[in-house]
This record gives structure tokens, C-alpha cells and sequence, in this order.
């Protein structure tokens, strides 16, 4: 069965004392209440250590944003994949729109970092999504289906069943427009016919994907109530403990 996962993206947000309330307070909130999902954050590098602390029996699982593509040596500015490792990360997001937009990130580095990742033991969170322009002209399923062939499907069965994907519609992302939650349903499916089409469906089924983009309070029950929305990855509304647990919460019935 796969796993319901709620994940905080911090982005480049918050300075060590806020971090550290921010880790205190989710703790607290773990520890006082059921969860009917996985509680995931992927704070700044620089805090991933305190909040391995922190978290110290895993109540939170801990992410990266980006990892090297990269195994070691001169890359200035990048943590690898062995480093993540080796504080026990749960994983890493990968290909975050942010990432490619910024930084130049293509599908393909995308394909050696996940390959990377999972070679280390890492869950990565394959993050894709079209652009408004691509939504526009109609080639958002046709976009998504070139993101995930070309990240994703170099790996084996066995490999393919440990990615977490993320959809996020790039046009959603920090824009307080959120897809509607057929807009969201229709590629989350989209993208489990992919990997049913490719691997069999006992292995799409097994995968959990992630529905990205504006996720708050009052929109997280109706979009995680979607059959192939297996959960959320929150960026702004991930910075507040109350606004992150009413989201972890649209998990509850
Ligand atoms: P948002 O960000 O929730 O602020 O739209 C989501 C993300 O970038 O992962």
C-alpha cells in the first residue's frame, strides 16, 4: 500500500532561531497527535543537521531541497548524495520547478540525481510540472508524460517503487492559484497510466504522488480526497505550524 505523506517545503526561508521554534513546535504537535500520513520537511540546508536532532526518534522525516548530481569532489556549494546519507535523510526533493528555473535544471540531471539518491538509500521527491504556457496550448499531459519518461525511466522496477513523484503545475506554485482537484486528479492519474503502462500497475500503484502548488487549510481535505492524490508538498503554508497541521490534517476523516 503507499504511504500518505504530507511534505513542508522551508525554501530559502527563516533564520536558526525561527527554524528551531518552527522544529519544536511540529515535534509537539507530533507527539500530541495521530497522524493518518507521513510528516516530511525539507528545511535549508544549513538547519537539515538540527533538525536530525531535533526529530531524533524520526517523528518528522527530514529532506533535502537539491543534492548534487555529482558524487564528490570540487562542486562548490553542493551537498552529495553520501551526505545525506550520512546523517540518515529520508531523502531529497529533485528537479524542483525553482531548481530548473533558477539553476538550470533539466529532466536529465533530474534522472541522475534520482538514480543517485536511491543508490544511497534516499527516498528522492521527483518534482515535475508544466508551465501556464504549456497549460494553455493544451501540452501539459504531453510535457508531464517527456518530465517523467525522461527522469524516471531508466530505472528498474525495483527502483521506480521507492520515488515519491510531485506534481506541481508551475503556474500553482506561490501563486495562490491551485489546480482544482480534477485539474490535479486528471495527472496524477495521467502519471500512474505511465508508470502502469511501463512497469504494471502493481508497481504504479505502489507509488505515491504528491499534489504541489498553493496547498492550504481550507484546500488540502477536498484535494487529498482524489484517488490518485496520495498527499501534499507545501511551500508557503508549510512555514506556520497551525496553517502545516489543519493541511496534515485534511488527512483525517
Ligand atoms: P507553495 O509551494 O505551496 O507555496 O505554492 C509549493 C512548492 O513549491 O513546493
Amino acid at each position: 500500500m503507499r504511504k500518505n505523506i504530507v511534505a513542508g517545503n522551508w525554501k530559502m526561508n527563516k533564520n536558526v532561531i525561527e527554524a528551531q521554534q518552527l522544529m519544536f513546535q511540529l515535534l509537539e504537535y507530533k507527539k500530541k497527535n495521530t497522524t493518518n500520513c507521513e510528516v516530511w520537511i525539507a528545511p535549508p540546508a544549513m538547519y537539515l543537521m538540527m533538525a536530525k536532532d531535533v526529530f531524533s526518534h524520526n517523528e518528522i522525516g527530514v529532506l533535502a531541497q537539491d543534492m548534487s548530481e555529482y558524487e564528490s569532489g570540487a562542486y562548490t556549494g553542493e551537498i552529495s548524495a553520501d551526505m545525506l546519507e550520512s546523517i540518515h535523510a529520508t531523502g531529497t526533493l529533485i528537479g524542483h520547478s525553482e531548481r530548473r528555473q533558477y539553476h538550470g535544471e533539466t529532466d536529465s540531471h533530474c534522472n541522475v540525481k534520482v538514480k543517485l539518491a536511491l543508490d544511497k538509500g534516499l527516498t528522492p521527491i521527483y518534482c515535475n510540472g508544466e508551465t501556464l504556457e504549456q497549460r494553455k496550448s493544451g501540452q501539459h499531459l504531453e510535457v508531464v508524460k517527456y518530465q517523467i519518461e525522461v527522469a524516471l525511466f531508466t530505472l528498474t522496477a525495483e527502483e521506480i517503487k521507492k520515488v515519491v513523484i510531485a506534481y506541481e503545475p508551475v503556474w500553482a506554485i506561490g501563486t495562490g492559484e491551485t489546480a482544482s482537484p480534477e485539474q490535479a486528479q486528471e495527472i496524477h492519474k495521467h502519471i500512474r497510466t505511465l508508470i502502469a503502462d511501463k512497469y504494471g500497475k502493481d508497481i504504479a500503484d505502489e507509488i505515491s504522488i504528491l499534489y504541489g502548488g498553493s496547498v492550504k487549510p481550507d484546500n488540502a481535505k477536498e484535494i487529498f480526497s482524489q484517488p490518485d492524490i496520495d498527499g501534499g508538498l507545501i511551500g508557503g503554508a508549510a512555514l506556520k505550524v497551525e496553517d502545516f497541521a489543519k493541511i496534515i490534517e485534511g488527512f483525517n476523516s
